[in-house]
């Protein structure tokens, strides 16, 4: 039974069922109609506009109980759908920094920003994987390792809810990136297990980490809509996990049910098994309150079950002052402030992964730059989906933040010689092709280096912008074989929003620097880095395969197949691997050992490894553990990242760094997908590029 409250329980038992199915229903206040004979008594709006806010608020206020409507929306990289708020690199550009301190004070300061414009609700994190790079939302996510959703995850939510300001909203349960082909919003073909081995830590993480509510996912598992599994959306999420916030379906999956996946009749029939199975608030969808009230007039949803939904949200918005005024608000000076700029500063600089560098960097020695490509000088292309830009309306004519820094204004400002710019070629292949790459040629003709600023934009990321072969689009290509046909180093800087395969472009390359969609200062960040000022850290939260079609390319796969990796026609399948990334620094590694040879189950143990920054570079590295079980009847990957840290490091310095493993997390999900912990062999692998590793092994034993 969830914990519950005097005064929630007092509210509750004074509401009519008219009244408490208006706190289930969410209508968008840029798109929704609100079908409530009340309009004071509606529980929630997405996309709130400034001008209706305090008119909601005292309509609330007019109400028999005065609860106020929670406000949420997407600010999901930053409050970034306001222009003037702090547009914070994604969560895909976040996750190569595999640093949980750095995201959670990311968390944190949207959240001041959020609650000073008013909103209370955000709709972030995404704890879905990016396991197909052909899914449209690959730029969401944390990436495709359980570890790092899970710890970078649990890591912003504790940023969102630190002060008390918003709610957290870990999306999309479950499974939504596992789409067949991915497809967004698509059917899953993953069964329970996988389900449960991969995805569902990450849930945990977050409801551990106290997360106030939890986004039903568009899609299905194994044919049967998340939004109708009572088995997920109850039993495991609510019973097993304990989840004791409330659930939101995303955006109309209620109707869904009758003209998408066809399981409902009509939209009652939908209202009654969506509430039964466990979702506690309906996003937009027109007549759900209406059905809400029939059903539970005809009994066919009980009044038990209404209350429980009720009651997690009323504790939530209690939480969150919204049941009477009682918490301070941060003033809205606080929204893009100087101290969110810096810390948005650090975020950008350890976002940016160096995949290649044959010594063209750091850039010395110079005299005229020719900064060439279509993403070199387009902040849209740089900030990527969500933003002041996309939502809550498409406006790619809004005139961007006087603040924000592109690669092209970025190296302006670092760099003292000729800067010559020329956009080179367009995104989307356009009739001026052919002209522009004239004009790019004839700039790089007379520059010292090229610096090729390339990649997708919003037309090719995003919801519903799923892609059969995610490459470098248009004739970029091209241009960049061309540029290379001058004999000029080319410096590749590929601002993207997901990852996009690089097999043609790292050909023309004396280095590739991959900068997925990293907020306002990105430029600036890249600049710093390119002229060595800073240095590199980051490494990839994401495969980046030789060809899309070799999917599924995540590392943690099994051992055998025929091949054993490699295709007839794709023997390299992997270019750049999950956890690779080079620096300025050069790091080795040496002496790995264990303070236990054999380790009791349930006890923990130390692995230690000796880590020298052989180079004259002060740099950070990010050290990965991975483990292997070498024997098991039901099969494990080849390997399973179980930690990972940052160490930074003095030129010239070695330190040793110890992981303290809790034997616990070693175990698998047997045959009746029951956790447990065998005795056995597990090896343990040290790296800090996801390529090469030292190794120790450990007995577990009884
Ligand atoms: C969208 C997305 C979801 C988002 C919601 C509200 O369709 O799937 O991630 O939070 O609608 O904008």
């Amino acid at each position: 039974m969830l914990k519950s409250n005097e005064r929630v329980e007092r509210i509750i038992s004074n509401m009519t069922v008219e009244e408490k199915a208006a706190q289930m229903q969410q209508v968008s206040d840029t798109c929704g109609k609100n079908t409530i004979p009340d309009k004071g008594t509606i529980g929630s709006y997405l996309f709130t506009k400034e001008e209706n806010k305090e008119k909601y608020i005292g309509l609330a206020k007019e109400t028999r109980h005065g609860i106020q409507p929670i406000f949420g929306i997407d600010a999901i990289h930053g409050h970034a759908c306001l222009k003037g708020a702090t547009v914070f690199p994604t969560q895909l550009s976040l996750a190569c920094s595999f640093d949980e301190e750095l995201t959670e004070e990311v968390g944190a300061v949207t959240a001041r920003e959020v609650r000073a414009d008013g909103h209370h609700w955000v709709f972030s994190p995404v704890l879905c994987m990016a396991r197909d790079l052909r899914w449209g939302r690959v730029g969401e996510t944390f990436g495709e390792d359980t570890e790092l959703v899970s710890r970078l995850g649990a890591a912003i939510i504790r940023g969102y809810q630190r002060d008390g300001l918003v709610a957290a909203c870990a999306k999309h349960y479950i499974g939504y990136g596992e789409a067949t082909g991915g497809r967004d919003a698509y059917d899953t073909q993953i069964t329970e297990r996988r389900a449960r081995e991969v995805l569902l830590p990450a849930f945990r993480a977050a409801v551990n980490a106290g997360c106030m509510s939890v986004m039903t996912a568009y899609g299905s598992i194994d044919a049967t809509p998340l939004t109708t599994s009572h088995r997920w959306m109850t039993e495991i999420l609510k019973e097993e996990l304990g989840f004791d916030g409330f659930v939101v379906t995303d955006w109309t999956n209620v109707e869904f049910l009758v003209n998408g996946q066809h399981v409902a009749e009509n939209l009652e029939e939908a209202t009654e098994m969506a509430i039964n199975a466990g979702n506690d608030m309906s996003m937009q969808v027109e007549g759900f309150y209406d059905a809400l009230v029939s059903a539970v007039r005809n009994g066919r949803v009980s009044e038990e079950r209404l209350d429980d939904a009720v009651r997690r949200i009323l504790l939530v918005k209690e939480k969150l002052g919204l049941i009477d005024e009682n918490i301070c608000v941060p003033e809205r000076s606080v929204i893009g402030c100087e101290e969110h700029k810096m810390l948005n500063h650090r975020a950008a600089l350890e976002s940016q992964v160096l995949l290649k560098n044959d010594g063209a960097l750091p850039l010395r020695g110079v005299e005229k730059i020719a900064v060439i490509g279509p993403n070199a000088d387009d902040i849209k292309a740089q900030y990527g989906d969500w933003t002041y830009f996309t939502h809550p309306e498409n406006n790619p004519d809004a005139t961007p933040k006087d603040d924000s820094v592109t690669v092209l204004s970025g190296i302006r400002e670092s760099f003292a010689g000729e800067v010559i710019y020329a956009k080179g070629v367009n995104v989307t292949p356009a009739e001026n092709d052919d002209e522009l790459i004239l004009k790019a040629l004839d700039a790089a003709r007379n520059a010292d280096v090229v610096i090729a600023v390339i990649g997708d934009d919003t037309s090719y990321n995003g919801e519903w912008k799923d892609r059969a072969n995610p490459t470098v689009p248009g004739r970029q290509a091209e241009l960049l074989k061309r540029l290379s046909e001058l004999g000029k180093k080319i410096i590749t800087v590929v601002v993207s929003g997901r990852a996009l395969v690089l097999s043609e472009v790292k050909n023309y390359s004396s280095a590739i620097i991959q900068s997925f969609s990293s907020g306002d200062l990105g430029g600036k960040a890249l600049a710093e880095l390119i002229f060595g000022k800073e240095n590199f850290s980051a490494r990839l939260p994401i495969s980046i395969p030789t060809d899309a079609a070799c999917a599924p390319t995540y590392y943690n796969q099994y051992d055998y197949w025929h091949t054993r990796g490699g295709y007839i026609d794709a023997k390299k399948m992997i270019d750049y691997p999950f956890g690779f990334g080079l620096s300025y620094s050069d790091f080795v590694y040496s002496d790995v050992t264990t303070d236990k040879r054999c380790v009791k189950i349930g006890d923990k143990f130390t692995l230690s490894v000796d880590v020298k920054n052989d180079s004259d570079r002060d740099g950070t590295d990010v050290l990965q553990l991975y483990y292997r079980d070498t024997v098991c009847k039901i099969l494990r990957p080849v390997r399973s990242l179980i930690d990972f840290k940052r160490v930074s490091i003095k030129a010239g310095e070695s330190v040793r760094v110890d992981f303290t493993v809790d034997s616990i997390k070693l175990g698998y999900l047997d045959e009746s997908c029951k956790y447990r912990v065998d005795a056995g062999e597990i090896k343990l692998f040290v790296s800090g590029d996801g390529t090469s590793f030292k190794e120790a092994i450990i007995n577990l034993t009884e």
